[in-house]
């Protein structure tokens, strides 16, 4: 066989490979567990983006870690109180990604606020950190106020909710 041919017909299988593919994934089918996760592709992803929840869910998760990251410092465990900021970061940016009509409200605690509590933590100085948090929690409840949750009031925790001592 020519080598021009040879291409050609690599091309062709892959091009031919390509369609069913896309035909295949985009008819009704069922995954996970009994079929669960249901429809053609975009009713499926639809599904999945809705399991993967809004900004509510988001923030159960940043009051974890807020709450985490507070005992972290009463522990002057500073690794865990970095490892704690830093997720949060992460669960923020998914949940803004998810929820894009919230960043608006955001970006003072993303840009400022956040940095801020890195510093503190790095000081590695308890004064700093309680100092640092206090005006942490202030952005999360300037934030609340902005987006119309004012009655979602965050105060500096009282009891811890993990096993993780130092
Ligand atoms: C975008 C700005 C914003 C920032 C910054 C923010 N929040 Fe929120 N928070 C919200 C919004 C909006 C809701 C309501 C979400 C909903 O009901 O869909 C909320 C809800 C909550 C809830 C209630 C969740 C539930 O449904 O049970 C808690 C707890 C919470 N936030 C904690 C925090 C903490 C702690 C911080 C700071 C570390 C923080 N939030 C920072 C916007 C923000």
């Amino acid at each position: 066989m020519k080598i021009s041919q040879l291409i050609f017909n690599i091309s062709l299988s892959l091009f031919l490979f390509g369609c069913s593919h896309t035909t295949e994934t985009n008819t009704y089918s069922e995954l996970g567990s009994e079929g669960w996760l249901k429809g053609n592709t975009d009713e499926k992803l639809e599904e999945v983006a809705h399991q993967l929840g809004g900004f509510s869910r988001t923030m159960v998760e940043v009051s974890y870690r807020y709450s985490e990251l507070y005992w972290a410092g009463e522990d002057e465990n500073w690794k865990y109180a970095g490892h704690q900021l830093e997720h949060i970061v992460e669960a923020m940016e998914d949940g803004l990604k998810r929820r894009p009509v919230r960043a608006a409200s955001a970006v003072e605690f993303m840009e400022k606020t956040i940095p801020e509590m890195e510093e503190a933590i790095a000081s590695e100085d308890n004064d700093s950190f309680l100092a640092g948090y206090k005006s942490f929690t202030a952005g999360c409840n300037a934030c609340h106020s902005k987006e119309g949750e004012g009655f979602i009031v965050i105060q500096q925790p009282l009891t811890r909710l993990s096993p993780v001592r130092f």
